[in-house]
């Protein structure tokens, strides 16, 4: 029977694998960890901004979720780093600073009610999908090869729920984009009724704040 060859993964035993792990490696990933952890807690203070700003319910009601669902995957990184013998730290993501950012552009150089706004955040929320499946898949494979099986699990728990987000953000834009194009010429006044319940989500957002910047 051959041992694991080519890919490196059977190297994982010549290490003390796992929590005493001292490596290169090990601390490049703590960095990539403490780079996500803030990324994602930069995101929670974004979303309730793209909710309010979205104009279909569809896609304020998937910020929404999204926003319950980064918080719980918060918590899990916080449970990754404890998994992983690792302190929990936090080290500013410029790249979050960036897509954050483009967010805020999304709403500030779009009409307010309109539905090229809702295609503008959409093209935001999914770079910032993608940027964070790139994060936690590397993660992941990275926690494996250290024998760290338990923040594997978690990481990729994460992964697949960012893979989920995306998802929705495609189904939602395969419907918006077309609605987008067509009140464009049109009028707006078919398709739909920006106002929407947009009001009463004003009740239920976080604590007014400081704009990330
Ligand atoms: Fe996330």
């Amino acid at each position: 029977m051959k041992t694991n060859t080519g890919n490196g993964s059977a190297k994982a035993g010549r290490k003390p694998s796992g929590a005493e792990d001292n490596s290169e490696l090990k601390k490049l990933y703590h960095e990539i960890l403490k780079d996500t952890y803030n990324a994602e807690k930069q995101l929670l203070k974004a979303l309730p901004k793209m909710a309010k700003g979205a104009t279909s319910e569809e896609l304020t009601a998937a910020f929404e979720d999204h926003l319950s669902v980064t918080e719980e995957q918060v918590t899990r990184l916080e449970q990754v780093f404890e998994a992983s013998g690792l302190k929990v730290s936090s080290k500013k993501c410029e790249a979050m600073e960036g897509l954050v950012k483009e967010g805020e552009e999304a709403i500030e150089e779009t009409e307010d009610g309109s539905l090229v706004r809702d295609v503008a955040l959409i093209v935001a929320a999914q770079k910032v999908e993608h940027y964070e499946i790139a994060a936690y898949g590397s993660l992941r494979s990275i926690a494996s090869i250290l024998g760290l099986s338990e923040a594997a699990n978690l990481l990729q728990e994460t992964l697949d729920e960012e893979g989920d987000a995306d998802k929705t953000l495609s189904d939602i834009a395969s419907q918006i984009n077309a609605e987008a194009y067509e009140s464009d010429d049109e009028d707006s006044s078919s398709t739909r009724t920006p106002e929407k319940s947009k009001k009463a989500q004003e009740s239920n957002k976080p604590s007014a704040g400081k704009s990330s910047r």
